[in-house]
């Protein structure tokens, strides 16, 4: 398994990824919003402030974890994890977890303060994301699942509260995507 953090040139592959992902767990309508998302995100949010990580095995992409800003009136670094995919024949053997790690470690070497997601706490709490209340981190755009809002302080710092309002990268200013 080799893991990237270079998409130049991927990513058609990488929304393909996602598109294909999404449509297998989610269905064809999930899949086509989430691949337009992807697409948008690699296109529109400067390569100076989008992160994102891939995994491959034998020349073939097999997972991906995209990270944008989260902003706020507040000093400390703020990343988003979303969306991230792994190839449907792949899941469940591990490589999401370790795409995850491996992204995490390049993120403290950048030192982002905070990473924030917005998922299912079984999976994410595996890599150290536990609930956030949105009076801690306010979120971007009213949240549909509250209790999916999850974070992780990546300093030996403890998540104290954030003030608001938070701002999120426009491909993710879309009530339905949260
Ligand atoms: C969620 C996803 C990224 C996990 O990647 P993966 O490589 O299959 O996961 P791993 O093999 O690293 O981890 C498996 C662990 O996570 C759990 N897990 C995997 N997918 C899960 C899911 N959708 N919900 C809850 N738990 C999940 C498994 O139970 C397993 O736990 P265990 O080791 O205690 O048995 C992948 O299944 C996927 O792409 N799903 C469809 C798209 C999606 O839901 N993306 C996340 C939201 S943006």
């Amino acid at each position: 398994m080799d893991f990237r953090s270079d998409i130049t040139g991927h990513e058609p592959a990488i929304a393909a990824l996602f598109a294909t992902t999404f449509t297998a767990s989610e269905g064809t309508v999930e899949g086509a919003l989430i691949g337009t998302l992807v697409a948008r995100l690699l296109a529109e949010v400067p390569r100076d402030a989008l992160r994102a990580f891939t995994a491959w095995d034998d020349g073939q992409i097999v997972g991906g974890v995209i990270f944008t800003p989260l902003t706020y009136p507040d000093p400390r670094k703020m990343m988003l994890l979303s969306p991230m995919a792994v190839a449907p024949d792949r899941q469940g053997e591990g490589i999401g977890q370790r795409l995850i790690a491996h992204a995490l470690d390049h993120l403290r070497a950048e030192r982002t303060d905070i990473a924030v997601t917005y998922g299912d706490r079984a999976f994410y709490g595996q890599t150290g994301f536990a609930p956030v209340a949105e009076a801690t981190l306010p979120a971007p755009l009213p949240l549909s699942h509250p209790h999916g809002w999850i974070a992780q302080s990546l300093t030996d710092a403890p998540l104290t509260p954030v003030k608001g309002p938070a701002a999120c990268v426009s491909p993710f200013n879309r009530p339905e995507l949260w």
